[in-house]
């Protein structure tokens, strides 16, 4: 049936587009039996003329509002079921009842509102993410999917018990959509969570943080938080958020993507976190609003060992730099990435650091850390990644701190050059002692073009110095 079409010119254009998917089954069938490809091609119900030997089915970004048992009956072979991004508002399981491979099924961003239970026992991935549930689409019968790995839900609200069902089963991952929860007032909300290794939270994009539940997991591994809005106010309600997330010992690893904040509320982050059992942080794309200013920060003992922030913008209005940079250069970890920022920039710590690992690529990086700085002197590597501009513009810098400190001798291991076009010789000033040593002396490594081959070029840089520290610094300019 198809739903929400009236107009007669909509119908010719449905009639237009199932031509073309025949000819894509057809043309695809070619290539290999198994796999049908009928992506974004404006379906508004599933075709009635599918290859019965189909095992993979990617029908997303569609129209399509219903899935019927007819629809996928005699697909008997049928092992993966993409419908994600379409209009499906009911679902009822038993529409898989004669798909009994079906082991990876993704109905996320749609418009389910109910699901029908139904016994289902070869899931592995379940995506039920980014629809209109009002309560967690849970049915006991997922009790027996003992091999399911990858659960993805979305609800308004939740209830402690919700998740009873399948309290017994270890995943790997759980997604919970909760752009679409409400916030009663005055009442903590509370779910338990029994085995999960990865729980990812996503919440409204564009909504202060405001979700108040009490949520315990038994094993959780890693944690990830989708879209934090907070200021100075709500701060507090996503520390009591985390607070029982946070709690167990196996937690190493957090990650927060699409974060905007203050910066008072972030330092308060970080502070909540130092004496947690975290060990990698990593915030993707974060934005600082409103003002920077001195922020007291304890450096408590900690079990935190990297932190990683890549792509920071900066809304500030006020902005001190030595409340910012303070902050980061006196921490005591291991390891600082932060990548593709305008305004990074570190200062000398004040005490001997920890720090045996920098990454400051794809900053507008300032020279300060190698003024002078006697702090730092665990740093035992050096990685250069030199531009013609780099070396008209900053290599001054290091010229100077090399006469400071004399750590790198000719023919030592310790320094790499990396060079993103080639420099002739004759392009460097002559006041450069040291960098046309080092040019005349040493073979460089070339930076590769394509970006597929950027991860297979830091793994051979790795392999082959079996480097101890490094501190990467890139020209945003470059
Ligand atoms: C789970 O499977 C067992 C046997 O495999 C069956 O007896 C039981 O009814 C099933 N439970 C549900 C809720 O489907
Ligand atoms: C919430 O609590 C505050 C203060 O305790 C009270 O003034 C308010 O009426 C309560 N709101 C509701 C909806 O119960
Ligand atoms: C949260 O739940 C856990 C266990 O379910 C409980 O021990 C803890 O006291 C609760 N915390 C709050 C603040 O209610
Ligand atoms: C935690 O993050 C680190 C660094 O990103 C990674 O190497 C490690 O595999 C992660 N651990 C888990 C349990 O995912
Ligand atoms: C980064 O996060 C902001 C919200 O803080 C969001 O509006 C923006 O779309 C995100 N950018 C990307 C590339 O995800
Ligand atoms: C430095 O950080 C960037 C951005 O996170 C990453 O792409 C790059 O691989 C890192 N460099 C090293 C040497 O780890």
């Amino acid at each position: 049936m198809i739903q929400d079409i009236q107009p007669i010119a909509r119908n010719f254009r449905f009639i237009g587009i199932m031509i073309i998917i025949v000819g894509t089954i057809i043309q695809f069938s070619d290539e290999s039996e198994f796999v049908v490809y009928m992506s974004k091609l404006g379906l508004v119900h599933v075709p009635k003329d599918l290859p019965p030997k189909t095992e993979i089915l990617d029908m997303s970004q569609n129209y399509i509002s219903e899935l019927q048992l007819s629809d996928i009956s005699f697909l008997s072979r049928l092992k993966v079921l993409r419908l994600s991004h379409n209009r499906i508002q009911q679902l009822d399981f038993s529409v898989f009842k004669f798909n009994q491979d079906l082991e990876y099924l993704d109905l996320s961003h749609n418009q389910l509102r109910k699901v029908s239970c139904h016994p289902v026992v070869s899931f592995k991935h379940l995506d039920l993410s980014f629809n209109d549930f009002d309560a967690l689409p849970i049915c006991k019968e997922f009790g027996n999917l003992t091999q399911l790995n990858f659960l993805g839900l979305s609800a308004m609200k939740l209830q402690q018990l919700d998740l009873l069902p399948i309290s017994h089963l270890h995943l790997s991952y759980i997604l919970l959509d909760l752009g679409g929860y409400y916030v009663k007032e005055n009442e903590t909300e509370s779910l338990q969570i029994l085995n999960t290794k990865t729980l990812h939270f996503v919440f409204h994009p564009n909504r202060l943080f405001s979700v108040q539940v009490n949520i315990s997991v038994n094993t959780l591994g890693c944690l990830q938080l989708t879209n934090i809005k907070l200021n100075d106010k709500n701060c507090q309600v996503l520390i009591t958020f985390l607070s029982e997330l946070t709690r167990g010992p196996a937690l190493l690893n957090f990650t927060l993507n699409n974060v905007e904040t203050t910066w008072k509320c972030l330092v308060g982050v970080f502070q909540f976190l130092w004496p947690k059992p975290v060990e990698f942080l990593s915030i993707y794309n974060l934005t600082i609003v409103e003002d920077i200013r001195e922020e007291k920060f304890t450096y408590s003992k900690t079990a935190l060992k990297a932190l990683k922030i890549e792509h920071v913008t900066n809304q500030v209005f006020l902005f001190s730099q030595t409340a910012l940079y303070t902050v980061f250069s006196e921490m005591n970890i291991i390891m600082l990435t932060i990548s593709d920022s305008s305004f990074v920039h570190m200062l000398c710590p004040q005490a001997p650091s920890t720090f045996k690992f920098l990454n400051f690529t794809r900053n507008v990086l300032t020279d300060s850390i190698f003024q002078k700085c006697s702090t730092l002197v665990r740093l035992e590597t050096l990685i250069f990644v030199l531009s013609p501009n780099f070396v008209q513009s900053e290599w001054c810098h290091y010229e100077l701190y090399f006469a400071h400190h004399n750590l790198f001798h000719e023919g030592s291991d310790n320094l790499i050059l990396i060079l993103l076009e080639p420099i002739p010789q004759n392009s460097i000033p002559s006041k450069y002692h040291k960098l046309r040593a080092l040019m005349t002396q040493r073979t460089y490594l070339e930076w590769p073009k394509e970006k597929s081959k950027h991860g297979l070029f830091w793994a051979n840089v790795r392999a082959a110095f079996n480097m101890k520290l490094i501190l990467a610094t890139e020209n945003n300019d470059m």
